[in-house]
This record gives C-alpha cells, structure tokens and sequence, in this order.
C-alpha cells in the first residue's frame, strides 16, 4: 500500500471543526485590525529564499524541499510565506494603494525536518504583515496586541511572549565584531556548524543547537547590549506600548531568530504546555527585505503562527463537532419509489436541505439503521403506497414521531417542523 509521505499528516473529517474554528477567528479577528488576505503560490524560485530567508540559516541550507523544474529552473516548496508575501507586494505594487498594507494568509508550508511532535514537513501557518512606509513600534505593538487577543478568543492563555531588538546594519557590525571576539578562543573546539557559520555568518552560530556548545554560546554578549541610539530608542518605545497595552513579556536576550531578514524587533510566543518545539509564533521586523528583491524601500513588520502547535494548545471542546449527518434521508421501497426518492433529494437540496439516499435497495428495518449510522436527522419514507396517496411518512429519528407529509406541502412542512425541532442535531 502506498502511504503518506513522513510528516505529513491526513486532516480528516472529524478534525475539521477544530482547523476551522482556529481559520475563521484568525480572519474575523485580523480583519477587525484592518488585514485583508492573501494568497501566493506554494512554489516559488530558490532564490527568492536563499537571498531572503538567508543561506545559511538551516531552513535554506538543510530543510528546503528544491527540485528543478523541466526547463530546469530551480524552484522550491515555501518554506515560510514572508518573503512570497513581499515579493507580491513589490510586484503588484500594492503600495501605491495605501501607506500601510496589512496583509494575512493561511496555508501549508514545507521544511524537511525531523518529524516530532508538533514539527511537521508539511504543516500550516497562519500569519500577517505590515509593509509600507512606517516603521512606528506601535504597528508591532498592535500587530501583538491582534495576536494576544485572538489566542485569548480561543482559550491559549498558557503562553509567554518573549522580546528581544537584534538591532540594524548601523550597530550589528559592532555586535558581530564582539561576537566574534567571544567566540575566538573556544570556536576551534565547537561544531562544524559552528566553525563555518563562524566565517560565514556569525549571528547564525546562536542557531546551534549541538549539546557541547551550548555553555559557550550561553556566555556570549547580547546584541541589546550593543544597540545604537535610535535602535534602542525604537526598542524602549515598543515596549512602552506593550506596557500601555497591558501586554506582559519578557525581555529574552538570546532571541535571534532562525531567518536573516530580521531587523530590530523580533518575537515569540511559546508555551510549555507543547513540549519540545514549544514556539507557538514567531515574529519581527524586516525593513529592507523588499530592497533585498528588487523593490523600493519597504518597512515591514509580522509573525506566523504554526497551526499544528495552535491544535495541540486548544482547549477540548473549543469547537463543536458539527453533526455532519444529513438532515434528511430518503428512504424507499420498490423501483418506482426510487425514481421518486431521487427527484425529492434533487427537490430538497435545490431547496437548501441537505438529503441522503443509497441508490442500493434495501428492507426498510435496513434502511432506518443506515439513517441512524449516518447520524440523520429525519427519515422521508416512500413506498408504492405513499406515491399513490401523493403523501410520505417523515419520522424524526431523535423521537420515533412519525407523520404524514403532502408532496406539494414538502419543503414548506419541513421547514415549519424545523423552527420547533431545529434544522439539525443540535
Ligand atoms: P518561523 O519561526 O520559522 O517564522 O515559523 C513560525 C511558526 O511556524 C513557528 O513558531 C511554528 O509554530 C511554526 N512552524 C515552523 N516550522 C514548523 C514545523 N516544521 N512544523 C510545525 N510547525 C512549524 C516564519 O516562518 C516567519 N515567516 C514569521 C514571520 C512573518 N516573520 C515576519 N513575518
């Protein structure tokens, strides 16, 4: 049997209710901020990410599913929707529509990683930017405000949010030349990782998640402790604001982040209650990623929130399993009955209803434990008898009641029991 490739996961039918609940309060609540959504391919050229997301991130060198196309273009699966979502900014020219887009998605995302609970090589995220021409810190200050009121919505309470400023391409270089510092006497024993990242791109050696080199890199200086005059001053504003909000957090010094577009403000929320992979969203500000693509000078800011870690967070009961049963089922007897059972379901669904019926006949007893399988709601029983009386009997499957419904009277009866009864289980 072929199965489904590792890390991928079937959401099935009776998961549903639980995505759709977290889909429609991530839109109805990043709306009421003024996001409107948007949607990108799931492929896009290599480059797009390597020269975004950076190449020596581990989501570009190790976790990026790149394949060449038959005219032999490279292309990748998204690893992450940032850099698509400014890509499509710069190349519809949204800007010119408003100064600040605020922009949303919703969709699968693909990184070669290993499986583990809450970590999947397609998984789904929700997310939101900011691009335009302001770098004001209240736009990531509402930006998390949206977010912490629409996990509040949901009922993940149990969470942190945590803070840090990774500064600009004005102090970063001083930060780096300390970083490097730091690192000189002990880099010769640390991973290969390390060592090349080390020449390559020294912020990323944070990355490094190898055991043996972590009392190292817990000794290494923080870039807030390196920040220029308006970086920091950018810093202390935004945290004001979350002050002002009401919003806690905490300050986390060795927050990075996995991606190189990040500037100044970055973020994330995580939750012990998801074990391991305890990020929950990851966030930040990424002015001149447009410039990085061509595009004119851009400021942005946004986050991501994995759907999967959202599930595993949601409170029991959060969305009602909706009884997917039909609200009618057409049971009947003998060939000219069938004819007739297949026009009434044509007749109830162009009504708005919706009916079952199996085209494979069956004793009544037979049929009414079909009905009650399929969790229906009502059964519409026809035999030779009821077309020549032109009535059906209607039996409500919750309470045994039966009764006699005229043809022509049909829709508009139901309908009137429905008002008493309820159109569904419910
Ligand atoms: P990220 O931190 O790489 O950021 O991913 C954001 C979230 O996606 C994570 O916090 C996690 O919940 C989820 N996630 C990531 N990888 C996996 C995985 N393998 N399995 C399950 N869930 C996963 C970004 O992607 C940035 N684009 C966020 C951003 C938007 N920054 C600015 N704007």
């Amino acid at each position: 049997m072929i199965q489904r490739i590792r890390g991928t996961a079937d959401i099935l039918p009776g998961a549903i209710p639980r995505w759709r609940k977290i889909e429609e309060t991530a839109r109805e609540f990043f709306q009421r901020y003024g996001f409107r959504e948007i949607r990108t391919p799931i492929f896009e050229r290599t480059e797009l990410f390597a020269r975004t997301v950076g190449e020596e991130t581990d989501i570009v060198a190790k976790e990026m599913y790149t394949f060449k196309d038959r005219s032999g273009e490279s292309l990748s699966l998204r690893p992450e929707s940032t850099a698509s979502v400014v890509r499509a900014y710069i190349e519809n020219k949204l800007w010119v529509d408003a100064p600040l887009t605020r922009l949303f998605y919703a969709g699968p995302q693909f990184r070669y990683e290993r499986p583990q609970k809450g970590r999947l090589r397609q998984f789904h995220q929700i997310g939101a930017e900011v691009l335009g021409q302001s770098d004001d810190p209240m736009i990531e200050a509402e930006v998390i405000e949206m977010l912490s009121s629409f996990l509040d919505a949901l009922g993940i309470t149990t969470r942190v949010l945590l803070v840090n400023s990774i500064g600009c391409p004005d102090c970063r270089p001083r930060y780096l030349a300390g970083l490097r510092a730091a690192l000189e006497p002990s880099i010769g024993a640390m991973c290969e990782d390390c060592r090349r990242r080390f020449e390559i791109n020294t912020l990323r050696v944070l990355d490094c998640k190898v055991e043996s080199d972590q009392a190292v890199i817990a000794s290494l200086p923080a870039m807030v402790d390196y920040l220029c005059g308006a970086c920091a001053e950018h810093f202390e504003a935004f945290r004001r604001h979350l002050d002002t909000a009401a919003i806690p957090y905490r300050l986390e010094k060795r927050l990075v982040r996995g991606l190189d577009y990040y500037r100044r403000t970055a973020f994330e929320i995580v939750s012990d209650d998801l074990g391991a992979q305890n990020t929950l969203v990851g966030g930040g500000r990424y002015d001149g990623l447009a410039e990085l693509l061509g595009g004119p000078p851009t400021k942005g800011f946004g986050f991501a929130l994995g759907v999967e870690r959202m599930l595993l967070m949601l409170p029991e009961g959060a969305a009602e399993e909706a009884s997917d049963g039909p609200e009618v089922y057409l049971a009947y007897i003998g060939p000219a009955a069938r004819e007739r059972a297949i026009a009434l379901s044509r007749r109830l669904r162009r009504a708005g209803w919706s009916a079952a019926l199996d085209f494979e006949e069956r004793k009544l007893k037979k049929s009414l434990a079909m009905a009650d399988k399929l969790k229906a709601r009502r059964v519409l029983i026809i035999g030779d008898e009821e077309i020549s009386a032109g009535a059906y009997i209607l039996r409500d499957m919750k309470s045994g009641d039966q009764q006699t419904i005229e043809d022509a009277d049909l829709v508009r009866r139901l309908e009137e029991i429905s008002i008493h009864s309820g159109r569904r289980w419910s």
